[in-house]
Formats: structure tokens, sequence, C-alpha cells
């Protein structure tokens, strides 16, 4: 690891910590997207977040997943694209964080542990995709 993909690693890994308190207060899309999602795809969602620089591929425009989609937001796309479990499997390595996988992780560490942990991971999910289908540009 470069010493700049590794403070890049250290500032998610601090980004996402952070953030899984403050969702859980919230515990809404809009507090979710801002904090973890933000950094890369920037505050509006439109692919220009402080890290997007370090990266080798440029986080997508989020406000765009409609129009270059036909007018019809991808919704179904979207939500496999953010878990990333099955991706992973199918295509390798990818610069965007597996949510799947850490939402789970959330739910393991947390004492609450509301409903079932594949329940939990959805929900969060879903909230994320109704926000962002708020976000596509008209
Ligand atoms: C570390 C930077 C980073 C973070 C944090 C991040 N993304 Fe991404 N995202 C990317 C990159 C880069 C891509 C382009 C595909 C790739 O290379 O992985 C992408 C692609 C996507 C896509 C696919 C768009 C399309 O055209 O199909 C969606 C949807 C998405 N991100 C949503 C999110 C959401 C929601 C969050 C927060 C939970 C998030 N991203 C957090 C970097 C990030």
């Amino acid at each position: 690891m470069t010493i700049e993909k590794t403070a890049v690693a250290l500032a998610i890994a601090l980004a996402v910590s952070v953030t899984a308190t403050a969702a859980e207060v919230i515990g809404a899309g809009p507090a979710e997207f801002e904090n973890r999602c933000a950094v890369c795809h920037g505050l509006e969602g439109r692919g220009d977040g402080p890290f997007a620089a370090l990266l080798l591929h440029a986080p997508a425009d989020l406000t765009r997943l409609a129009a270059d989609n036909g007018g019809r937001f991808p919704a179904d796309r979207v939500r496999r694209m953010i878990d990333g479990r099955e991706a992973v499997a199918s295509h390798g390595p990818r610069e965007m964080p597996i949510w799947g996988r850490e939402l789970l992780i959330e739910y393991q560490h947390s004492s609450t542990g509301i409903g079932a942990p594949e329940t939990y991971v959805r929900t969060r999910i879903e909230a994320l995709v109704d926000y962002l289908r708020g976000l596509q540009a008209k």
C-alpha cells in the first residue's frame, strides 16, 4: 500500500466510524449519505467529493442515474451497487466500499440488534436508494 492509499483507507475508516453513530441517531438517508458517501460522491452527489482526486476511477455522478438510463431511476442496479457483496464475487475488487458488509459488521457490533441482520442491511440500503432517487436531475 502506498502512503497515499493508506491515508485514504484510514480517512475512510474514520469517516465510517464517525458516521455509524450519527446515522444510528438520525437513521435516515440524508445523514447517511452525508456521512458515508459524500467524501467521494460530493455533498450533492455529483461525483466531486474531496477524495475523488485520489481514486483511480471517478466516483459516479449520482444525480444522473435516471437521465443516463432513459429517464428511469435504475433502483435495482443502484441497490446492488451500494450493497456490493454480489459484485465483489463476480468482478473482483472495486474502489467503492462494500456497504452491505460494512452495515452487517455495524449490526453485529451494535447493542440494539433490531430485527434480522439482513433486514437491517436492506433497510439501511433502501433509505439510501430513496435518497438517491430524490437527487435525480429533472
Ligand atoms: C471511497 C470512495 C467512495 C465512497 C465512500 C462511496 N462511493 Fe459510490 N462509487 C465510488 C466509485 C469510484 C464508483 C464507480 C465504480 C467503482 O469504481 O467502484 C462508485 C459508484 C457508485 C454507484 C454506481 C453508479 C452507477 O452508475 O451505477 C452508486 C449507486 C454509488 N456509488 C453509491 C454510493 C453510496 C450510496 C455511497 C455511500 C453509502 C457511496 N457510493 C460511497 C466511490 C465511492
